[in-house]
């Protein structure tokens, strides 16, 4: 405690807080599109993988409870440092020409830091909550169960989801913005953990823009994949089509019980 209070107390800690909270979050955001990839495989795939993660329950709330630490921990830190760079220079450079070596990345990361957390705020109530006031579907998501199963059908719901195109579009641009983000954000962090030197930094620079291109096409893929090329659209079909029936025998059921 008394370790991280020391940290919390120099401009140097409050940056390795940010690189360190910065490194585990950009590790779960690589882990969750492995995760999501296996939306292009069998719908049971990646309904197993939901099953297992909600059946573990004592393995999931840790996890949860931790990335929510590390993205206040993050917000927090970045808000401290920002407010400390604006003290050292209350007055703004006369010229408007940015500093030397700055991006437009650079320049933005608390923008666009702000409305990637806005949007993971959505996300959680669209997926994992299935809020209906944000889904603007049809399908009420809670009601989509695997045919085979009856568990929830995480397939589905993605199919029903990105069906919507201005709910697809705000993914596109969210997952835009993560990337933007992290495409500046990959090489400073390196840099705030000492691990970039003079002859890597270039290496490090493109490596951390490569990364984010690969994590933007992966998650985008997606809702693009929905949304133009109708991945997903029998199956969603079928599976409301099943839905609708079970529920009309287990009305028959009641009625004839009565
Ligand atoms: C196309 C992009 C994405 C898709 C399709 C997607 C899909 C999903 C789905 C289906 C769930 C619910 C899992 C379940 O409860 O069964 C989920 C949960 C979650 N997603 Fe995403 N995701 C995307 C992007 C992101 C991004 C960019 C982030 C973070 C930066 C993120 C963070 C989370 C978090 C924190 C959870 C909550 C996990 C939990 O505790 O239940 N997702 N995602």
């Amino acid at each position: 405690m008394k370790a991280l209070l020391r940290l919390f107390g120099s401009t140097l800690g409050r940056k390795y807080l940010m690189a360190g909270s910065g490194a585990v979050l950009v590790l779960f955001v690589i882990g969750h599109l492995v995760g999501n990839l296996q939306f292009f495989l069998p719908p049971e795939a990646i309904n197993r993988y939901g099953h297992f993660l909600q059946s573990n329950l004592e393995l999931l709330w840790p996890v949860r409870l931790i990335l929510l630490g590390l993205v206040t921990l993050h917000i927090f830190t970045a808000f401290q440092l920002w407010a400390e760079n604006r003290a050292a220079r209350p007055v703004a450079y006369a010229s408007p020409a940015p500093a030397y070596g700055s991006t437009l990345a650079s320049r933005t990361m608390l923008v666009s830091g702000l409305v990637v957390a806005a949007f993971i705020v959505f996300h959680l109530l669209h997926y994992t909550l299935k809020v209906e006031a944000v889904n603007g579907s049809a399908v009420p998501f809670h009601q989509l169960k695997e045919p085979g199963t009856g568990h929830p059908d995480v397939y589905a719901m993605m199919v029903a989801g990105f069906s919507v195109w201005y709910v697809a579009l705000f993914y596109l641009i969210g997952v835009g913005l993560l990337c933007w983000h992290l495409s500046h954000g990959i090489g400073a962090m390196l840099q705030s953990l000492g691990l970039r030197n003079p002859t890597y930094t270039p290496l490090v620079t493109k490596a951390a823009k490569v990364i984010a291109v690969f994590l933007f096409v992966g998650y985008a893929g997606l809702p693009v994949s929905v949304l133009l090329l109708g991945h997903g659209k029998a199956y969603l079909a079928e599976v409301v089509a099943h839905n609708a029936k079970a529920v009309a025998a287990a009305t028959d059921g009641k009625e004839a019980g009565k």
